[in-house]
């Protein structure tokens, strides 16, 4: 449990709050690169870190993040005319470039220099992979971006699902880091005879209750959680906690699945989740992700149907399943013998539990057991290092290291015995390939 001090500490993220100064620190992946598509395209609001900001294209196909209020008299520039190298007022014709300059202010005589006086708050931006990274922090010049593999494949390699989660980023973040629940949420209603011998699935639904082994590391945290396998092995799942909010889940064979998923927050209460992915090399195409996806109506659905994005602040990558409809839990199938939960969506029984527990959970009332021994290891490194930030002004981890991002998570067997870190450390390394480790765990 953590005390309520605590719980405030770790959630909330807003200007000005020691969550918020230490997200302040790192790059921030703000939305896509591809909702803004072309030059003097749309605007999009795009709420970040509890800022309202306005994402723009310019006719030059740079792309600017600005203060959503006017700095004249607080308009919302997303109604801006998005042209000329700039976003332009409508109510008085101001006009701002991307990094926020005044460069026209036409209900002024032609002799006031009152436009070089004023300035727009607006974060330096980059892209990269698909997405676009957003600089929100003190420095005049910005860190190197993180060395996230996934975010730096070849064109069409990467697959990126963004989603809307409607409750604090790290209830969400938690919900990754915590690999027991699979064996209930996801798999529960799956019996090791409806696995194949020798998969990953097998040795998970065998033995629902794994042991934990975590340490800290240099970018924030890493677990194994173990079970025994066939005779003389040990299944290992091993995934990392990466500063400030990425996951990378053991989902996959470790040495081949490339993985990183951001929790980013919008607000104290609002998530977009950027889960990013290499598709497999192998035939199909199938992404790395989950080597579960049988034909049995036992294993849940990976597709989520989404709503249509709008304008709205929350209005991108909301999934068609949500709170709104009870996530459409099935209360038969749920009595039966097929889906623990009742609902069919993988990526939805994780919103379900995730957002049931409130926009903020009060962790003063939690009961943790040793299966959470990870979250509580990540609570703490994050706590310890926003309290040095503030008191001491000490740089987190990772911000001027971008190398300690290359990582790889995944499912291994080891011989029992086997040192688990020392032996995956070739394994874990980002941005080498393993011809000779088979591309897929068999398919149950
Ligand atoms: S409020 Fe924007 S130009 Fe006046
Ligand atoms: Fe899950």
């Amino acid at each position: 449990m953590l005390s309520h001090e605590d719980n405030e500490m770790l959630c909330r993220v807003g200007p000005g709050t020691p969550m918020g100064n230490l997200m302040r620190q790192y790059w921030i992946p703000a939305l896509l690169s591809s909702e803004l598509p072309d030059p003097d395209c749309d605007p999009v609001r795009v709420m970040l870190l509890g800022e309202k900001l306005i994402a723009f294209r310019d006719s030059l196909g740079r792309v600017g993040l600005i203060q959503n209020h006017c700095p004249h008299r607080g308009a919302s520039l997303f109604f801006g005319r998005n042209s000329e190298c700039g976003l332009r007022c409508v109510y008085h014709g101001w006009q701002f470039d991307v990094y926020g300059n005044c460069i026209d202010m036409p209900n002024e005589p032609p002799e006031s220099d009152f436009k070089n006086k004023v300035k727009a708050v607006a974060y330096p931006c980059v892209e990269r992979g698909g997405l676009v990274w957003a600089y929100m922090g003190p420095r005049k010049t910005p860190p190197p971006l993180p060395d996230i593999e996934v975010n730096q494949l070849p064109d069409g390699e990467c697959l990126i699902q963004p989603s809307l989660a409607e409750c604090n980023w790290m209830q969400a973040l938690e919900g990754e880091i915590d690999t027991s629940h699979a064996g209930f949420l996801h798999f529960g209603s799956i019996m090791p005879e409806d696995t194949q011998e020798g998969t990953f699935l097998h040795y998970t639904v065998k033995d629902r209750a794994p042991r934990y082994a975590v340490v800290d590391t240099e970018y924030g945290a890493m677990y194994g959680a173990y079970r025994p396998a066939k005779p003389g092995y040990v299944y290992w799942r091993i995934a990392h906690f990466a500063f400030p909010f990425y996951t990378q889940p053991p989902e996959g064979v470790l040495g081949h699945s490339v993985i990183t998923n951001a929790w980013v927050p919008m607000d104290d209460n609002h998530t977009m989740a950027y889960i990013m992915i290499r598709k497999n090399k192998d035939e199909t195409g199938r992404p790395s992700r989950l080597p579960i996806q049988g034909t049995s109506h036992k294993y849940p659905s990976m597709q989520v149907p989404m709503l249509p994005n709008t304008t709205d602040w929350f209005g991108r990558f909301r999934p068609a399943v949500n709170a709104g409809n009870d996530y459409l839990i099935d209360r038969d199938v749920q009595r039966g013998q097929d889906n623990y939960s009742g609902i069919k969506y993988l990526a939805t029984q994780d919103r379900a539990v995730q957002e049931s527990m409130g926009p903020i959970y009060d962790r003063s009332q939690e009961h943790l057991a040793s299966s959470d021994t990870m979250v509580i290891r990540v609570r703490r490194r994050l706590l310890a290092a926003a309290r040095a930030l503030l008191e001491k002004g000490t740089v987190p981890p990772g911000v001027d290291q971008p190398e300690v991002y290359r990582n790889r998570s995944g499912g291994v067997l080891l011989p029992e015995g086997a040192d688990w870190i020392r032996d995956t450390e070739e394994l874990r390394k980002a941005f080498v390939e393993h011809p000779e480790i088979p591309l897929q765990q068999p398919q149950p």
